[in-house]
């Protein structure tokens, strides 16, 4: 594999959960892989698991990370092309994606969208430029429409824990002070529809998601029908896409609680608001897997890097 930019470069994903499990089991087996190879991780935006996972997954395969905090650290990268660079941006992405190449030999990056500008978003400037201008291979670790690190560690979470060959997957919107990406939820729908699930999605009018993302997935917008019967509830806030990047609804009554999800497992990408998203009783209890969802951002991210490395000899 070349570079892991969505859910899309994933072939078959139910392979590649198979593969994660094994790594999981074995950890260390692919030390050598790594060996003199360098992971460069470039955070425009906060991290905690992405971050410490990542470099995890690289020290595991035998990788030296090296990390830098762009944003504030680095100097202001600019990224249109023929720009008069008279404004607060002090180097070329040309130079830059070139320059940190020769360091690095597979380069990750995270960098959210703005969402006050969709057209720009939608093009994944920063994630794209990378691509263009870097020699080596780019890992996605949350782009402005996307996080499939996060997504396969999901797909993951969910076969380690059904007890059933088709179990119903429930993705709902909860209430949220900020305006938050799409990037969680679309990626999720993405790796929902390359699994054998039943999945139904439900938000309250006006969130719907990209269309081109949803396709044939079904959507409800009566979370108490949606969430009938569900096996596994995987929360997240979200801002709208048709009004792009606005909170229209704060209602408290989407949150999640322990009587909506009944026997069904809780699951959040993490960092989560208690009982603004979700109350206490949820997540304090058995339900809840977003430890073991955070556990396996590590084998999700080895997976990926390991397929990279692979591919580098
Ligand atoms: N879920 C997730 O990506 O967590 P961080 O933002 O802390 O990396």
């Amino acid at each position: 594999m070349k570079h892991y930019i969505s859910i899309q470069d994933i072939d078959n994903i139910n392979t590649w959960i198979q593969e994660a499990k094994a790594l999981k089991r074995n950890p260390l087996n692919y030390k050598e892989l790594g060996k003199n190879k360098t992971l460069g991780l470039l955070f425009f935006n906060s991290s905690l698991r992405t971050r410490l996972s990542t470099q995890k997954a690289a020290l595991n395969l035998g990788m030296d990370p090296i990390v830098m905090n762009v944003s504030g650290d680095a100097w202001g990268i600019e990224f249109g092309d023929g720009t008069i660079m008279n404004g607060n941006t002090a180097e070329h992405i040309k130079e830059a994606a070139a320059v940190i190449s020769q360091y690095c030999d597979i380069i990750a990056v995270r960098a959210f969208p703005s969402l006050t500008d969709k057209e720009k978003d939608e093009s994944e400037q920063v994630l794209k430029a990378f691509v263009k201008y870097a020699s080596v291979p780019i890992v996605n670790m949350e782009s402005a429409t996307g996080h499939p690190l996060q997504a396969l560690t999901d797909a993951i979470t969910i076969s380690e824990n059904t007890k059933k060959e088709r179990p119903k997957v429930v993705l709902s919107w909860a209430p949220h002070i900020k305006a938050l990406p799409h990037a969680v939820a679309n990626s999720f729908v993405e790796a929902m529809q390359k699994m054998d699930v039943e999945f139904v999605i439900t938000h309250p009018e006006g969130y719907d998601l990209n269309p081109e993302i949803i396709g044939e997935s079904t959507v409800n917008y009566n979370q108490n029908e949606a969430l009938k019967d569900a096996d596994f509830v995987y929360v997240k806030n979200w801002s709208s896409y048709g009004d792009y990047g606005k909170v229209l609804n704060t209602d408290p009554n989407w949150m999640i609680t322990k009587e909506k999800i009944g026997n069904a497992k809780f699951m959040h990408c993490l960092p989560v608001r208690r009982n603004l998203i979700v109350e206490d009783a949820v997540l304090d209890s058995d339900s809840s897997l977003v430890i073991e969802q955070a556990n396996n951002r590590t084998y999700a991210a080895q997976l990926v890097l390991k397929k990279i490395l692979e591919d580098l000899k």
